[in-house]
């Protein structure tokens, strides 16, 4: 794609399904009603002046520029806001039109620095534009005149600056955080000639007022008011390429536009199917890690970890480890060989990584990071449901009554998901969120939470269960849907089961924590609102109930009825881009791609046969007891690929343990990360602008990655497995993933209909797609459940065994922020500090006080496990009792006071439990200062190796 603007029709297009037919211009067209005749104009080519309109908001009708004429109709009506008629004449270009149109941008242009020649916008200027279209060769009032031409710029945002000089208070940036992101943080302070566009109250910039740096406003100026830092160090790009992005499980579409060899900017795609033109900072902004001075792009090896790493040229480190690998595994045997996929890399690189452990190690020693955030999901919605997945698309949620948020903080960690909730929010859907904390959904402007149940951690199936003995008792089941679609007699088991007084609000108050009255109303709302979806995140699944409560919650919905059609549903808001691929695409221990046990034979046969070999039929381990493995000394080898197991995973010092164990570890990622400490190999990766592939979102839909320049390092991580395999004896000969893509789809019956020229085509897709479903499936679970009847199992609410005590009396819980991603590995190496530098521990009043903790003080936080510092924050976003950090710096390490406890059903950590002790303290730990110490060592070794840093 070369570089052009994407298509502005000025106003947002109907959904009516009335048509309606006007001549414009003298020609005719037929639009659905409810369409502007500006929209309308604009469908059949024409390009009617506008400067307030754009197209993914409601008409504003301020700026004057768009006027028509109508026969029959008086004056000269602004064309975004009319709405067309039947049989209507609409006449967009006459001498009466000309004349008004060169008045209004006369208007404009005499309080606007006419230094277009060296302005970033040059050539980009929407007000350059419309000047030309409505032909303005002078202006008339001379520019003397009062004017706002001596306003500052503030550049307090990382990533934009807002010159006010350049402003036409068009309002098109108020609208976008309003409408698009559902922030409100700008007003327009003033009337008049006084009227001018303000971050906040009083003096606030940018930076401190209630901005989340989304990036909406800036896509809306028409000018360059609001314009990227990037564009204006670099230059207005000259070509785009369409590609995904690689943070959170939205799966966002970007146009990254480009100048040469150079990346100027992300801008969100309007036809993105995920994003619908929106995004949020990390997507649009923090993609600078890219080429980060601490990128590694060079291979390393060294024979032991206390030795420095050797830099060395990619055959001498392929040969080095196959060798490695080929001696342990002669010595100790398959079994003693594993490999960790990425839910960052894509599909194709994914089913690599198992197809190498599975077809060249010789073991299933396969497992992901969904192991520490998902895998209950996939356990759970099998089991009830038949297949491991979010039943809608994104898009549903504009048809939902009422949602129910549980264990999920979407506007931190799927913030442009959130703002579509927000949307339908404000349009008066109802919302139920459960959750220790009041995260920001509960209350927010326009928008405030039905019900928030400020549930006791660790209580989520006792809370699922009281909300299914309201429905059932008070009569509120689905009883056609259950007996059409679901199995009666375990249904008439489950219902007893709830039924028991002993799971009513009221018995499991003192438990849970919720008023028994609250949760009786919102039982009521979910039952009888209309459409009700849940939406559910890590706060269901890392608990060792997470299994049970993600039965507990399809349950729920199939009691209901709410499965089957938009606007309902069960959806897990997966975490990393994806988490959903890696899963699907067989990274599971006992399972091959497409959810299939390894134990069934005619599946095995079908890869034996394709891959040439034969493969173990049992299960291998998991990353946990792959760890436990190699401090027993039978695991030897790992290949873990994009992941930093040593900070994502829980128990630290444990973790820290099996790799020192380990004689062989092979690290491959874009920074020599917290794992790399331990590492033999590492093998430096490729970002996702550096080569092709697909990402498969939380709404199960397959996206095209598209390389836009050359991986720094040489290869595409995909190359990389397929040199490692090749050393160790296979004879594998992929191209191009679009080759890995035909062997997907050849091995696996719900990706059958896919290939990469139809998706690039198509834009994506949402699987299964195959014969059945040759177009992909938007909503499952239509006519049946993929397993046949839904399966009702009954969820016994069991403690877990972390409690608290007079030693440790608190309950800490963990979760994400906006700005940082993960173990901020990416994040942290971008404008994005600006928001959060450090992680910090939430506490409330009582519990501050008590302890004589005031905000930024350091305490000291404690567990069974570990302790490590933080600062404070007091707040009463938490309920008194318990605290909450992030995960986001390493030099924190909330991990260390993690437990071993797991979901009992996958082995998920319970991270969100953790029986904890706060204490003053005066500054980091012994242990982190060490930890900082090891970390900064092996950063000064990649500052040796690394590329200058992008301006
Ligand atoms: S960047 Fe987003 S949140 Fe910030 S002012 Fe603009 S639209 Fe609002
Ligand atoms: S900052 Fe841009 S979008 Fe906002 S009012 Fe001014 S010109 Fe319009
Ligand atoms: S919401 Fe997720 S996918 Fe979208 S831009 Fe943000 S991080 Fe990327
Ligand atoms: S574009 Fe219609 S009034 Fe501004």
């Amino acid at each position: 794609m070369g570089f052009e603007r994407q298509k502005d029709f000025g106003t947002p297009e109907s959904k009516s399904e009335d048509a309606v037919t006007l001549t414009i211009d003298g020609r005719k067209v037929t639009v659905p009603a409810g369409t502007s005749v500006m929209r309308a104009a604009a469908e059949i080519g024409g390009d009617i002046p506008k400067l307030c309109a754009t197209d993914n908001m409601k008409s504003f009708g301020s700026c004057r520029l768009c006027l028509v004429e109508i026969d029959g109709a008086r004056g000269t009506p602004a064309s975004c806001t009319t709405p067309v008629g039947e049989g209507m004449v609409v006449h967009t270009q006459t001498p009466r039109l000309e004349k008004l149109r060169k008045g209004v941008m006369e208007l404009y242009i005499s309080d606007h620095p006419l230094d277009c020649l060296t302005c970033s916008a040059n050539n980009d200027c929407e007000l350059q534009d419309q000047a030309a279209a409505v032909g303005l060769r002078d202006v008339r009032y001379g520019y003397a005149g009062d004017n706002h031409l001596d306003q500052p710029t503030d550049h307090s945002n990382p990533y934009f600056d807002f010159d006010p000089s350049k402003c036409i208070v068009c309002s098109r940036c108020v609208r976008a955080c309003d409408e698009v992101q559902g922030t409100f943080a700008l007003t327009i302070d003033g009337r008049g000639f006084a009227s001018k566009v303000s971050a906040g109250q009083g003096e606030d910039d940018f930076l401190s007022s209630e901005c989340v740096s989304c990036g909406a406003c800036v896509q809306a100026c028409p000018t360059a008011t609001l314009q990227e830092k990037s564009v204006k160090a670099i230059g207005k790009p000259e070509r785009a390429v369409v590609t995904t992005c690689a943070y959170c499980g939205v799966g966002c579409t970007f146009r990254a536009e480009m100048r040469g060899e150079q990346l100027v900017r992300m801008i969100p795609y309007k036809d993105g199917k995920a994003n619908r033109g929106h995004s949020c900072v990390k997507g649009r902004f923090a993609y600078g890690y890219a080429n980060h001075k601490d990128r590694i792009t060079s291979p390393m090896i060294r024979d032991s970890i206390d030795q420095p790493w050797r830099e060395v040229s990619w055959d001498e480190a392929i040969s080095y480890t196959a060798n490695r690998v080929r001696t342990l595994r002669d010595k100790h045997g398959a079994n003693a060989l594993g490999g960790i996929t990425s839910s960052r890399c894509t599909n194709e690189e994914t089913f690599l990584v198992q197809k190498l452990v599975r077809a060249v190690f010789g073991s299933n020693n396969t497992d992901t990071c969904a192991r520490v955030c998902h895998s209950p999901t996939g356990y759970g919605l099998k089991t009830t449901f038949g297949t491991s997945a979010g039943t809608q698309d994104f898009d549903s949620v504009m048809e939902t009554d009422v949602m129910l948020v549980i264990g999920a903080n979407p506007t931190d960690a799927h913030p442009v998901f959130a703002s579509r909730m927000k949307r339908r929010l404000r349009q008066g859907a109802k919302l139920i969120v459960i959750d220790p904390r009041r995260i920001d959904l509960v209350r927010s402007p326009h928008i405030e939470a039905a019900h928030h149940l400020p549930l006791q951690p660790g209580t989520n199936v006792a809370v699922l269960t009281s909300l299914a003995h309201v429905i059932v008792t008070e009569g509120l089941a689905d009883e056609d849907f259950i007996r059409a679609r679901c199995d009666w007699d375990e249904y008439e088991d489950w219902a007893r089961f709830v039924s028991d007084e002993k799971h009513s609000p009221e018995f499991l108050e003192p438990v849970t924590r919720v008023p028994a009255e609250e949760l009786r109303a919102a039982a009521r709302l979910y039952a009888t609102g209309g459409n009700a979806a849940i939406y559910y995140g890590l706060g269901v699944t890392e608990h060792s109930q997470g299994s049970s409560t993600v039965m507990a919650i399809a349950n729920l919905a199939m009691c209901t009825g709410n499965i089957g059609r938009p606007g309902v549903g069960v959806n897990p808001l997966r975490g990393q881009n994806n988490v959903q691929g890696a899963c699907d695409m067989g990274s599971f221990p006992h399972e091959l791609p497409g959810y299939r046990h390894i134990h069934d034979v005619e599946t095995r046969n079908l890869f034996e046969k394709d891959w040439g070999v034969s493969l173990d039929p049992e299960p291998g381990l998991r990353i946990p007891n792959m760890l436990d493995a190699a401090v027993d000394g039978t695991f030897k080898a790992i290949y873990i690929q994009g992941e930093d197991i040593l900070q994502s995973d829980p128990n630290t010092q444990h973790v820290a343990a099996g790799l020192e164990a380990m004689e062989c570890v092979i690290v491959h990622d874009l920074f020599l990360n917290e794992t790399a400490n331990y590492a033999h190999v590492f093998l430096p990766g490729s970002t996702f602008l550096e080569k092709d592939g697909t990402f498969t979102n939380a709404e199960r839909r397959i996206q095209p990655v598209r390389k836009v320049m050359e991986p720094a390092n040489g290869y595409g991580d995909w190359e990389i497995t397929q040199l490692l395999a090749n050393a160790l004896g296979a004879r594998w000969n992929y191209e191009h993933p679009s080759q890995i893509i035909d062997e997907i789809a050849r091995l696996t019956p719900s990706f059958a209909g896919l290939s990469w020229d139809d998706l690039l085509i198509r834009g994506s897709v949402q699987w299964p797609i195959n014969e059945k479903f040759p177009d992909g499936s938007p909503v499952m679970h239509i006519d049946g459940f993929v397993r046949g009847k839904g399966k009702f199992v009954i969820t016994e609410y069991v403690p877990t065994d972390e409690k608290t005590g007079p030693r440790f009396p608190l309950l800490l819980t963990t979760g994400r922020i906006l700005t940082q991603y993960n173990v901020g590995a990416q994040t942290r190496r971008t404008g994005n500090v600006a928001w959060h530098a450090e992680d910090v521990l939430e506490m409330h009043p009582v519990d501050a006080e008590n302890r004589g903790l005031k905000t930024d003080d350091w305490a000291r936080l404690a567990s069974r496990k570990g302790e490590t510092t933080l600062k404070v924050l007091v707040t009463d976003r938490v309920a008194p009792g318990v605290v909450y950090t992030t995960f986001h710096h390493p030099e924190t390490q909330a991990n260390v006071v993690t437990t071993d406890y797991s979901d009992w059903a996958t082995n998920c950590p319970e991270y969100k439990v953790t029986a904890v002790q706060v204490v003053p303290s005066n500054g980091p730990s012994e242990w982190q200062e060490e930890y900082t110490e090891l970390s900064e060592r092996s950063r000064r070794i990649a500052d040796s190796t690394a590329m200058e840093p992008a301006e």
